[in-house]
């Protein structure tokens, strides 16, 4: 496979063929060197399904080489019998419920199976598991079905028929090669049938169906481990200081957009306040439903952990206010890499939304990853709690930056009502430029018009509205038919103060746009598609200014090499 298909971005991370959505289990190797990637995969397959952990690795995190499937989903699993006490409405009936009966997943596969959902990977280099110096250990949660009896001695003395019932636990897998292949961790020593280090009998939460994705992350100043996972609309927060037994310590409760939706993949990320040494911890949370986005998107919270493995909010205030991570429908499910050589903060997410996933009809594969982004927290008056969790594509795609040929570095001209041409064309390249106006001839739109079309009929804008202070990626004009609001155009408030630098990642199918060097950031999608807009190029680069004059500083474009060579 030459990753040359149509719709195929060329320098973000993509599976050779078959889906993929969230990265799990981020993390550097210092023995090897080696950055490593491992997501939500599909091994059958360009739709969701048989999830399992596909793997990559790469030296610089832009350049990536896929490796085989490290944790494939668990087969034979025997008969189960337990019972649970159900506090929600997940299970049709409230109260005590006896399951019985062997695993199943929920896409129609032969019984016995249970797949590998989201999770992360700490780096034990003090053996405190005694799974070996330096295991890497991979949390994540089994997702299965099993059959649910309701425990009223009716029938053949196992209860009355419920149905089938969706089961989360987490479970724990050790990497002793390097992460290319794990062992299943089980307390009774059984591998092959593991049981999970936190059982649905641990859940506080009570919601067995949305019980999931695990983050761990050490806490150097308590010194203990957290595991944070969900529990339908809250993230419960177990504590233990050998990763394998763990007690529940506190949970976080979703205050704002509540009966939305759920939670998902939740990671407590500690943070230097930018230019102290002080350290917050960010609770970084992926909203299925009621986030800024259609459908799914990411937000982020400011709070401090106390030494009993609680988080408390930075105020009163900061669970109802949840600040956005990326303004753009297509950051998803993003969590931090572990073990970073240099303490950098380093996060990359999944560029989909689950409101559209059919829609993008890429084949043999489907999904790809952001860049990844370098996550700084900087004080910042404008915001609830006075924190800015600002983000920027990581230095190293320097290591894929061909040379300037648009560099206007240091020199500036002026546009006026108009639009003007670039005098490059491409499909794959970063551009930026700073954009500053006089009152006194003030512009309502100023920005880049990226992809644009032979016949300027199609392309995306990348912008700044003066008149309601909104930085934007508008994919009105693509083509595509059925784009009704919010995913025409979407919105992130920028204070430009006379100015505002526009930088700007383009890819076949990807935008990546940030304002102020990453003080607020939007990622899209997009698919301009032949059928839709006809057989002609979709290359040009215009600047623009709508209704009076920009002054447009410090131009480059950098094409971006492809990491498929
Ligand atoms: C988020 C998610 C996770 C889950 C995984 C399943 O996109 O729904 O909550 O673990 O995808 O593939």
């Amino acid at each position: 496979d030459q990753y040359d298909e149509q719709y195929r971005n060329q320098f973000h991370y993509s599976s050779n063929e078959n889906w993929i959505n969230d990265p799990n289990g981020l993390f550097y190797d210092s023995s090897t060197g080696l950055y490593n990637l491992y997501y939500q995969y599909n091994p059958k397959g360009n739709q969701w399904g048989n999830m399992s952990w596909g793997h990559a690795v790469s030296k610089d995190l832009i350049n990536w080489t896929q490796e085989d499937v490290a944790i494939p989903m668990l087969q034979n699993q025997g008969r189960e019998d337990f019972t649970y006490t159900n506090t929600t409405g997940s299970l049709k009936d409230k109260g005590e419920v006896r399951y019985v009966g062997v695993p199943t997943t929920n896409w129609g596969d032969a019984d016995g199976k249970k797949a590998i959902f989201s999770g992360s990977i700490v780096v034990d280099t003090n053996n405190v598991s005694g799974l070996g110096k330096d295991a890497i250990l991979a949390f994540y949660t089994a997702d299965y079905q099993i059959a649910t009896r309701k425990n009223d001695g009716a029938e053949d003395g196992w209860g009355t028929w419920i149905g089938l019932t969706e089961i989360q636990e987490q479970h724990l897998a050790y990497s002793l090669d390097g992460g290319k292949t794990f062992i299943q961790y089980s307390k009774d020593g059984n591998a092959a049938n593991p049981q999970a280090i936190i059982p649905t009998s641990m859940n506080q939460g009570g919601d067995s169906a949305n019980f999931r994705d695990p983050s761990v992350v050490y806490d150097a100043v308590n010194k203990q481990y957290y595991l944070t996972v969900v529990s339908g609309q809250q993230a419960l927060i177990y504590k233990s200081s050998n990763l394998l037994d763990w007690t529940y310590a506190s949970k976080i409760e979703r205050e704002n957009d509540v009966g939305n939706g759920v939670w998902e993949c939740p990671s407590l990320v500690p943070m230097k306040v930018a230019g102290t040494n002080e350290t917050k911890w960010v609770f970084c949370i992926s909203v299925q439903q009621g986030a800024h986005a259609t459908g799914s998107g990411m937000q982020y919270y400011v709070g401090n952990m106390t030494a009993d493995g609680t988080w408390v909010p930075e105020s009163s205030k900061t669970l109802q206010n949840p600040m956005t991570m990326d303004s753009g429908e297509d950051f998803y499910a993003g969590i931090p890499f572990s073990n970073m050589p240099d303490g950098r903060t380093v996060m990359l997410a999944w560029e989909s939304n689950w409101s559209y996933t059919g829609e993008a009809n890429t084949t043999p594969w489907y999904g790809n990853m952001t860049l990844p982004r370098e996550l700084t927290l900087e004080q910042n008056a404008d915001t609830t709690d006075g924190y800015l969790l600002a983000n920027t594509v990581i230095k190293e795609i320097a290591n894929n930056e061909e040379a300037n040929v648009i560099d206007q570095k240091n020199s500036t001209f002026s546009i006026s009502s108009t639009d003007q041409k670039v005098q490059y064309d491409g499909k794959q390249y970063k551009i930026s430029a700073t954009f500053s106006w006089d009152e006194s001839n003030k512009p309502s739109s100023v920005g880049f018009k990226l992809r644009v079309s032979d016949d300027k009929e199609y392309d995306m804008l990348v912008g700044y509205d003066l008149t309601t202070g909104l930085f934007f990626v508008q994919r009105l004009n693509t083509g595509e038919p059925n784009m009704g609001a919010p995913r025409d155009k979407m919105n992130a408030t920028v204070n430009a103060d006379g100015s505002i630098t526009i930088t700007v990642y383009v890819d076949e199918t990807s935008i990546e746009a940030f304002a102020n060097n990453g003080e607020k950031s939007i990622t899209q999608n997009f698919f301009m598609r032949p059928e839709n807009i006809g057989d002609q190029a979709t290359n040009g680069v215009y600047v623009y200014s709508d209704n009076g004059t920009t002054n447009i500083s410090n131009l480059t474009i950098n094409p971006i090499a492809s990491i498929w060579n």
